[in-house]
């Protein structure tokens, strides 16, 4: 594997969970595949679980890691060419980029939306860059537009548990209704894991459905087919997991509103009385989350919340991705 992306880059989701299940039961099975390989971890954004649990796929599979963080240290890097460097920017991404990857084996990149142009973000400029220039295979760690890392570990994790509820049911083969569900949150944020989420959802045996204001419509190419209902309530009806996140306006109705906050509305916020509807529905968030904005406390800290085993499942995914690529060099 050169690039993980989408859900197509990992081919069989069916042989790739499989592989992730093994890892679980042994994760140090592989750990002289990445014998004198080296991981670059580069952070333009803040991070905990993606850092840490990246980190510690890498060194499970015996590699070297270096973690750099672009803003603290390195010099500020130019994304742009054609631009007349007289200003703060020291270095240009088209040197950096080639001068990184002849330290390493496997680079990994986080590069946030950026919500200047939606055409730049959804084009994925800064990561295609990556992937041109640096002569390594690049994952993504959560770019302008996916979070491939994370819908991987959300899909490992629902598996997990569906597979728990329906032996103690006795309900084995039912498929799962999985609700996609956005909720307020005070600034803008990206819609890299909600469409990732939905990308992957959509790829998966599950009944998925996307719960969001009107003018909030993810990008076709991840929403797909799945079904859009603007009632939270209803769509929250009957279902075994409830994904929670904020993500800003996807400008896919009205470009003009691309990243834009246009709605607070705190009904929306994922309490107890949206939980009440559900079949004892499992409560699955990324991380970090803001409490009693996204989800109350009730319901975080239910005995259904799986946010905790939900984050350590990225070590998992981060492993099975670096396996790839590491049979790949
Ligand atoms: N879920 C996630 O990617 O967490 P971090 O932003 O802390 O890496």
């Amino acid at each position: 594997m050169k690039v993980f992306q989408h859900v197509s880059d990992i081919g069989d989701l069916k042989v790739a969970m499989q592989e992730a299940f093994d890892i679980k039961q042994d994760r140090f099975k592989y750990q002289t595949l990445g014998k004198n390989k080296t991981a670059l971890l580069i952070f333009f954004n803040n991070s905990l679980r993606t850092r840490l649990s990246t980190q510690k796929a890498a060194m499970n599979l015996g590699m070297n890691v270096i973690v750099l963080d672009v803003n603290q240290g390195a010099w500020k890097l130019e994304t742009e060419r054609g631009v007349v460097m007289d200003g703060d920017k020291s270095e240009h991404l088209l040197e950096a980029i080639p001068v990184m990857g002849s330290y390493c084996d496997i680079i990994g990149v986080r590069s946030f939306a950026r919500f200047e142009n939606r055409q730049d973000d959804y084009e994925e400029k800064i990561l295609n860059q990556f992937i041109k220039y640096s002569g390594r295979p690049v994952f993504f760690m959560e770019s302008a537009t996916v979070h491939p890392l994370q819908a991987f570990a959300d899909l490992i994790t629902i598996e997990e548990y569906w597979k728990q509820r329906t032996e103690e049911t006795a309900t084995v083969g039912k498929r799962p209704k999985v609700v996609l569900s956005w909720a307020p949150h005070p600034k803008a944020l990206p819609q890299a894991v909600p469409n990732s989420f939905a990308e992957w959802m959509n790829a998966a045996d599950v009944d998925f459905v996307v719960t969001h204001p009107e003018g909030y419509e993810l990008d076709p190419q991840f929403v797909g087919n799945a079904r859009v209902e603007y009632d939270q309530m209803k769509a929250f009806e009957g279902a075994d997991f409830i994904y929670a996140k904020n993500w800003s306006c996807p400008g896919v109705t009205r470009p003009e509103d691309y990243g834009k906050v246009l709605f607070k509305d705190m009904s929306w916020t994922v309490d107890k009385r949206q939980m009440a509807v559900t079949n004892n529905a499992f409560f699955m968030h990324c991380l970090p989350v803001r409490r009693n904005m996204i989800v109350s406390d009730d319901v975080i800290e239910s005995p259904t919340s799986i946010v905790i085993p939900e984050a350590a499942n990225r070590e998992i995914s981060a492993q099975v991705v670096l396996k790839r690529m590491l049979e790949s060099l």
